[in-house]
């Protein structure tokens, strides 16, 4: 049923003339909206404009996750509106399920729902053009975990579409994860863990750089596992990629996400003190302060060795802003474990941070036993402990009133007149320049006066000339 011949998929869409739309729509984590761009530049070469809403399209992607069950269940509800759009009128809509509940559902998705035309797994979206034309005769499915490193059979992204996305950017140099945490899918949606030569990732981020990229993000499930061929017969850490890559001229900024405590090594972290172009920003999920929960959960470390690690790399980058995930509600999880948690982040004081309630995922260790902590308790942990965050991350923010940062400018801001951009902290910082000045403003690193706090962003001036430069040339 599948036809892996990308040859016959290329031929039978340049046969049609008219040109065809698709729409993406993206759950879950940065890797899956990096991998939605990733689609969209594919289908560009294949005649696809990418389009805002799905009653336009030819074509509909749910790129999708599969981390808690109402991540995965939204994309039912979302297949419903979608099937009954395409039995209202629209019997030529092609509808593709990809990402991480394609990975683990496969075949089961076309059951639930007939209306779906292709399955295709993270691992195997450069097929899409050969599953597009298989879908003409039949559903296509593609599941599997290919040999083939799909990065070599993707398009190069190209300058013009980079460009339209502004001066940030994400390179994928890592996918995968072995370490199998109790409660989490990734390591069966994803497969095992594996990371992208040195060369290709070089060439990558200096053909970013000169489409006028400033800042990229270093993406991974397990960024900072990476081990990639350093064309030496050796293997590169993390850190050595960020010292190759932070030579390119142009390129401003460097980030990572997301990063497990066990790979944490000194190289990496003595990075975030030598190289000024690695952003002072790191997301290390803790999970839980507890001990005995980290045990269960199979984390491989315990609270000291996070406690340890932050330590480190707070004596090599004082200044670093913290960030991190939580857990609440494990199996087994006691009102002196959740205390524990809290402890923890009272110790530590995070920047900003992610929390969930426990969701048993299917398959994996934790989910073959009981999810005993009720739901009223769960909730009550939720939100004590998104009300401390939500207070470390004001107090952090605070910290910066009347500061000089420099701020990348992304895009528009919300109001006439206003640019957005981010802080070496990953602030949102909006600034008011005026509507003509805009344009000018767009892929600079200025200095910028934090005047003011609003709930979500920081508000301020610019201080001065800065780095403004654009696309690496003098401006
Ligand atoms: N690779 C990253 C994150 C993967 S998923 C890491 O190792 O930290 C992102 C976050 O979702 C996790 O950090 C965790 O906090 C949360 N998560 C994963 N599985 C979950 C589950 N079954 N229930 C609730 N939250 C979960
Ligand atoms: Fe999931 Fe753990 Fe792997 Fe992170 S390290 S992706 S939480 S299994
Ligand atoms: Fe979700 Fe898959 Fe990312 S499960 S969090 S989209 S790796």
């Amino acid at each position: 049923m599948v036809d892996r011949s990308s040859k016959a998929g290329n031929a039978a869409l340049r046969g049609t003339a008219a040109p065809r739309r698709v729409h993406i729509k993206s759950y879950g984590c940065q890797m899956n909206v990096h991998d939605a761009e990733r689609m969209a530049d594919l289908l560009a070469g294949e005649g696809y404009a990418e389009v805002d809403a799905p009653d336009e399209a030819d074509l509909v992607i749910l790129n999708t996750c599969h981390i808690r069950e109402k991540a995965a269940e939204k994309v039912y509800s979302e297949l419903g509106r979608l099937s009954a759009m395409k039995r209202a009128g629209r019997p030529d809509m092609r509808i593709a399920v990809a990402g991480c509940v394609a990975q683990a559902e496969g075949a089961e998705i076309i059951r639930r729902q007939r209306d779906v035309d292709i399955v295709v797994g993270p691992q195997s979206y450069h097929r899409l053009p050969a599953l597009l034309a298989a879908s003409r005769a039949g559903k296509a499915i593609d599941t599997e975990f290919p040999e083939e490193d799909k990065f070599a059979h993707l398009p190069a992204p190209d300058r013009r579409r980079l460009a339209t996305r502004g001066p940030t950017a994400f390179l994928t140099v890592q996918e995968g994860c072995d370490k199998f945490c109790a409660f989490c899918v990734v390591p069966f949606t994803r497969g095992a863990e594996m990371s992208r030569p040195v060369a290709a990732l070089r060439d990558e981020a200096r053909a970013m750089a000169a489409a006028g990229i400033r800042e990229i993000t270093l993406i991974g499930q397990n960024v900072n596992a990476y081990h990639g061929d350093d064309g030496q017969g050796g293997a590169a850490g993390l850190a050595r990629l960020i010292a190759e890559l932070a030579e390119i001229d142009g390129l401003d900024r460097l980030r990572y996400a997301t990063s497990h405590p066990r790979d944490m090594d000194a190289a990496l972290i003595a990075a975030h003190r030598d190289n000024p172009k690695l952003m002072p920003y790191l997301h290390l999920p803790v999970q839980s302060g507890s001990d005995r929960i980290l045990k269960a959960m199979n984390r491989r470390h315990d609270r000291d060795f996070y406690r340890r690690i932050i330590d480190e790399t707070r004596a090599a980058r004082p200044d670093i802003a913290l960030s991190s995930d939580f857990i609440v509600g494990f199996p087994g999880e006691t009102e002196a474990d959740f205390e524990d948690t809290m402890a923890l982040v009272r110790e530590i004081g995070f920047a900003s941070a992610f929390s969930f309630k426990y969701s048993p995922r299917p398959g994996t260790k934790s989910a073959e036993g009981p999810d005993d902590v009720p739901e009223a308790e769960k909730s009550a942990r939720l939100a004590a402990l998104q009300a401390l965050l939500a207070q470390q991350q004001g107090a952090f923010n605070r910290a910066t009133l009347g500061r000089v940062v420099e701020v990348l400018f992304e895009k528009p801001g919300r109001h006439p007149g206003q640019v957005a951009g981010k802080s070496p902290y990953l602030q949102a910082v909006h600034v008011e320049v005026g509507p003509e000045a805009v344009p000018d403003h767009l892929g600079r690193i200025l200095p910028v006066e934090i005047t003011a706090l609003a709930s979500n962003s920081l508000h301020g001036r610019i201080a001065g000339p800065g780095l403004g430069r654009i696309g690496g040339k003098a401006a």
